[in-house]
């Protein structure tokens, strides 16, 4: 039902290889963290925990978590920010070679970000697919062995998304995602429902389907290997303006059979989002959907691709003071830990 790239051809472009690292990353038992804040959205998170964000504070925000023992147990990779793959940690090692060095597989955010769509301005498209292979070069030389590209999806009642976003935006994940497989690096392809709105949870569910089969198709127009790419969700949540928390069972039934309904077998597997909530329901709702997943014998891993649910409590002990660095990075490493175990 769904094309793949012909094994001759797979091996020019060393699709095995690929296929190999996708697969690692998601199926070792251990997941991603996303520590690739934008220096916008770096700022404004390092400021709702009153720290003044400078380019020095950005790479101790880094450090801070790169440099936690241990983190190697439960990390498959973890998602750069492009400044962070020329900056060095404490240990005076360029960050990609001591994640490397560690078995922490280096990725990076090559997307440049979102703007109002012309044609439907509440609505956003990314941008970064201009010199992008030129940039993947460049992240390529410095470590890089995957990459991420987010794109957003917004609902507004039955009225959005709209099919031309939903368009757009599939069409140029899809481009970017054929890209960066002939640049000899993993994509992480992310278009993210989001969670804000006064929306249901059967709402989330069915815009989910209905963007990741919009995504399909264009993948497939374009021929884009599907074993070596991972696909970044959001889990189908009741909105944020409605003030209800769904059950991690009903977030577990409606997530599991959106992703069965719209998601080929063949993708080297599924990362989630936390997406705005709370360390604890990111773990509560990722341990049921595990546990759903593995009773449908869904056909592809799942593991979590988080950075708020992941760094949040770490971050408000730290507020930017050297003294606090020891009971920050225990705090991660414990949210770790009940993350990772969320997966078994
Ligand atoms: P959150 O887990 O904070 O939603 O971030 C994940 C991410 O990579 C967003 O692009």
């Amino acid at each position: 039902m769904y094309t793949t790239i012909p094994h001759s051809h797979a091996k020019l472009y060393g699709m095995t290889d690929l296929v190999a690292v996708a697969r690692s990353l998601c199926s070792s038992g251990k997941g991603l963290l996303a520590a690739d804040e934008s220096v916008h959205t770096a700022t404004t998170r390092l400021a709702s925990y009153g720290i003044a964000a400078s380019p020095e504070m950005r790479r101790k925000f880094r450090d801070l978590f790169f440099g936690t023992e241990d983190v190697e147990r439960y990390l498959s990779g973890i998602i750069l920010f492009s400044e962070t793959l020329s900056e060095k940690g404490d240990d005076a090692k360029l960050f990609p070679e001591s994640l490397a060095a560690r078995g922490i597989a280096p990725g990076v955010k090559v997307d440049l970000g979102t703007e109002p769509m012309q044609e439907s301005p509440q609505e956003l498209i990314t941008n970064g697919l201009l010199d992008l292979p030129e940039r993947l070069g460049a992240y390529k030389k410095q470590g890089a062995v995957f990459t991420k590209w987010r794109a957003v999806i917004r609902i507004d009642g039955d009225e959005l998304p709209s099919t031309v976003a939903l368009h757009e935006n599939a069409k140029r994940l899809a481009h970017y995602a054929k890209e960066v497989q002939g640049a000899g690096m993993v994509p992480i392809l992310e278009p993210e429902v989001l969670l804000e709105g006064r929306h249901g949870r059967a709402r989330a569910r069915a815009v989910i389907v209905e963007t990741m089969s919009t995504l399909f198709s264009v993948l497939d127009e374009l021929s884009v290997d599907k074993a070596s790419l991972i696909i970044k969700t959001a889990m189908a949540l009741s909105g944020s303006a409605i003030a209800k928390i769904d059950s991690p069972e009903e977030v577990a039934e409606d997530t599991v059979a959106a992703l069965l309904e719209s998601v080929p077998r063949q993708v080297a597997g599924i990362v989630f989002l936390s997406g705005g909530q709370t360390p604890d329901q990111a773990t509560a709702n990722l341990a049921a959907i595990a546990k759903r997943a593995r009773s449908a014998n869904a056909p592809w891993p799942l593991t979590f691709s988080y950075a708020r649910a992941l760094q949040e409590e770490a971050l408000a002990i730290w507020k930017g003071k050297e003294e606090n660095v020891p009971a920050a990075r225990a705090a991660f490493l414990d949210r770790l830990k009940k993350v990772s175990a969320a997966l078994v």
